[in-house]
């Protein structure tokens, strides 16, 4: 009853101001689905391949569209998946783009919701799976691919762990987020926002755990709850001819693992994203077998999604959780693959949005279907509160 009867794709506006795929998926008993895709700026070397926008619809007309329409049930995600990857034909979704697939991916998923009448988290999850709530992380201050002339570290995340809900987690990081702007300006700092909407001044990253250490003080002393702080070091984006360059200054490997772990101990980091480069499992092993017991260790250009370098990593202790961007892989199918790796093996999978964006919400859907403990994806801006307003949402009516 979810035959898909129509795919449609377009080009639409993202965040940044370029073009992105828009997928739409028609089926049997008038179920609609729409999605686009979201792009990376930071991306890892191992993602699924983005072609531009409008190379990425030619070809997945030309080659996918007609292997779905009146063939594939929208209802049977890993089949749509299958016949996705199929349809591309390489282990990278070069052919087709894995803009074109994610978005129809998540579009099929849509109608198929559309049909049976339940909401995308609870198609995605199954009735079994409950409708947790997770808790947001918002990038408070930032730089890296994000903005130029911004701290070295490319996010500084608050994490609201104590909230009692997540409408009280979103909008404690709003109100940071708000404390964050006053204190720079009252510093005398100027700062526009970067990619994500995070506050991008041109100030050292001590300089920034200090703001932000001060305005989650303000706001947690205000709420009564707890907030932590988080990074994404996106290291991979530092390291140049063998070690980790800020500015000036240059960390061998072993010294950026000292420089993680000591940010960890002095100022009791929840969550730790890539602090190494991509390709050194060995060294977030090191990182990991030092403060994984206090602290979240996740690989995002690590792992870029993908179950096979997650196996990896798992063998070699490498962290102790993954970031998981449909994107990266292509596929909701494969997004759930790596997910439930993760899950068996005690890694705690982070649902997570892109630099670039649009308003689709799917990943809080599929963060709450899957139960993820977090999930990332920023504090304000349109593209940003489009999730975490859903989130809002759910937990209202689940
Ligand atoms: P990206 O950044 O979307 O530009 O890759 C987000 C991240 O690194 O987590
Ligand atoms: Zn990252």
């Amino acid at each position: 009853m979810t035959l898909i009867t129509d795919v449609q794709l377009r080009k639409v506006l993202d965040s940044r101001g370029n073009a992105t795929v828009e997928a739409v998926v028609h089926t049997e008993r008038d179920g609609f689905g729409r999605a686009s895709a979201p792009s990376g700026a930071s991306t890892g070397e191992y993602e699924a391949i983005e072609l531009p926008a409008d190379e990425a619809i030619a070809q997945a007309r030309e080659h996918a569209v007609s292997r779905l329409v009146g063939q594939v049930y929208a209802g049977d995600q890993r089949m749509v998946d299958r016949t996705l990857t199929a349809a591309d034909g390489t282990d990278d979704f070069s052919r087709i783009g894995a803009n074109s697939a994610v978005a129809i991916s998540m579009a099929a998923a849509k109608a198929a919701a559309d049909v049976l009448g339940a909401p995308l988290y609870q198609h995605l999850g199954g009735t079994f799976r409950g409708s947790d709530v997770p808790t947001p992380l918002g990038n408070m201050i930032g730089g890296g691919e994000h903005a130029v002339g911004g701290t070295h570290i490319q996010e500084y995340l608050s994490a609201p762990v104590g909230a009692p809900s997540v409408s009280d987690a979103v909008f404690a990081n709003a109100a940071v987020h708000q404390t964050v702007g006053e204190l720079l300006s009252d510093r005398g700092v100027t700062a526009n926002k970067g990619d994500e909407g995070a506050w991008a001044p041109a100030i050292t990253d001590e300089e920034a755990f200090d703001v932000l250490e001060s305005a989650i003080a303000e706001v947690s002393d205000e709420l009564g709850f707890r907030i932590e702080i988080g990074l994404d070091v996106a290291a991979s984006e530092l390291f140049a001819d063998g070690s980790y360059q800020y500015g000036d200054n240059t960390r061998t490997t072993d010294e950026q693992i000292d420089y993680i772990a000591e940010l960890v101990g002095d100022h009791e980091l929840a969550y730790v994203e890539d602090p190494l480069e991509e390709n050194d499992y060995e060294a977030f092993a090191r990182l990991t077998d030092r403060v994984g017991e206090q602290t979240l260790i996740c690989g995002d250009d690590l792992f870029v999604t993908n179950t096979d370098r997650l196996a990896d990593g798992i063998g070699s202790g490498a962290a102790n959780s993954i970031l998981i961007k449909p994107n990266q892989i292509g596929t909701l199918s494969a997004a759930f693959d790596a997910i439930e790796l993760a899950v068996e093996n005690g890694y705690e999978p982070v649902i997570s949005h892109r630099s670039g964006e649009t308003e689709d919400a799917t990943i809080a859907h599929l963060a709450v279907g899957t139960a993820a403990p977090f999930i990332k994806t920023g504090a304000v801006g349109g593209e940003r509160t489009a999730k975490l307003n859903e989130l809002i949402r759910i937990e209202d009516t689940a």
